[in-house]
């Protein structure tokens, strides 16, 4: 099993994604910074795996901290909270486990806890999220594979897979893995995803470690293999998912979904509830992160672009909801009116609901 996180005694170990899939190399983080910048700097990228190890970091974090009172351990978690908030702004996963570690906090604090039991907690809590994580994607795996049909041929779109949460299934690659396990023949097709190369490198590694087909094409053959028949269904992953159903995920999502509906293809997109962002009404209000242009003009350290170009490098985009067949969560299936199925479900304690 592909471990992209692992809470251990020595520190965070963590599977080093810039490396794959020529180098698999795990780092050993012994401090919340190292956490912060290994999500800055996208040694950990993905969503939920962004929630998991902020989770960590925190929990690290505040274990380390020399404060003698739960005044100066709160001092200190606080500013942790913010270093950690501020590594990547679109995932929605991100703050979500900020906040629930925040609650903790708060929680321990007025049950009269002291700095010790608290700090335990802490790192229970992270525990859990990290558990609970791999359960949703068995959830997703569960529910989207009823949508996948035996033969299908699934085109995704960046890497969603163990990768990209706290291991095992996946979310986008959850429901694939999920249709394999119930017995269905399934191939993919995986775009590369330009600039930074999840599909070719992380997508694809994946798959072939599983020995699940799957086919490499460069994101501008989407069009033209879609309109060859040779794609049954698109299944991608998200970032945030605003309350009408508007899902952000990597760019050049959008474009496959407009190339979807022109062909008639069901789009899906498969996520926790934890990636949904019901205080936004619409995805228009989703922050998109800009990037470094030199992960456009640059392949590793190889110059491609004329010196001084200029570049806009949006790592994401929104797809709107009316291109979404229908949305795969841990708590079961939405379909339009989003507004009112993703409410449902996020509503949902328990597994089973289908909106
Ligand atoms: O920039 P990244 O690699 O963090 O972007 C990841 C994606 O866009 C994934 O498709 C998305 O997070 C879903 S992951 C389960």
């Amino acid at each position: 099993m592909i471990k992209t996180i692992e809470w251990t005694d020595e520190g965070i170990r963590m599977l080093d994604q810039r490396l794959l899939p020529t180098e698999e190399k795990y780092l050993m983080l012994r401090s919340y910074e190292e956490v912060a910048q290994a999500i800055k700097k996208m040694v950990v990228r993905g969503a939920p795996a962004i929630g998991v190890s902020a989770a960590m970091g925190l929990a690290l974090g505040a274990s380390q901290s020399v404060g003698t009172s739960v005044a100066d351990l709160e001092d200190d978690f606080s500013y942790m909270c913010q270093v950690m908030s501020q590594t990547r702004p679109t995932a929605v996963n991100l703050f979500w486990a900020i906040e629930r570690m925040r609650e903790k906090f708060q929680r321990e604090k007025a049950a009269g806890h002291e700095t010790e039991t608290i700090k335990a907690s802490l790192i229970e809590e992270a525990r859990n999220i990290f558990t609970e994580d791999i359960q949703a994607n068995r959830a997703i795996g569960h529910f989207g594979a009823e949508l996948i049909s035996d033969g299908d041929t699934v085109l995704t779109h960046c890497n969603a897979g163990a990768l990209a949460t706290a291991g095992d299934y996946g979310t986008a690659l959850g429901v694939i893995r999920g249709a394999r396990d119930a017995g269905k023949r399934v191939a993919v097709i995986a775009d590369e995803t330009r600039p930074f190369l999840q599909g070719l490198r992380l997508t694809a590694w994946e798959l072939a470690q599983d020995n699940i087909p799957v086919t490499v094409i460069t994101d501008n053959m989407a069009g033209h293999v879609m309109k060859s028949g040779k794609v049954n269904v698109v299944v991608v992953g998200a970032d945030r998912i605003a309350a009408n159903g508007d899902a952000a995920n990597k760019i050049g999502t959008y474009m496959v979904a407009v190339l979807a509906k022109k062909h008639g293809i069901p789009f899906y997109v498969a996520a926790p509830i934890t990636t949904l962002d019901l205080s936004l009404k619409t995805g228009e209000e989703i922050p998109i992160e800009e990037r470094d242009g030199r992960e456009i003009t640059h392949i590793g350290a190889n110059q491609l672009g004329p010196d001084g170009v200029n570049v806009h490098n949006p790592a994401f985009d929104v797809t709107p909801n009316d291109l979404i067949t229908a949305i795969i969560t841990d708590k079961g299936v939405a379909r339009a009116p989003y507004v009112e199925s993703l409410r449902i479900l996020a509503e949902t304690d328990t597994a089973g609901a289908t909106g």
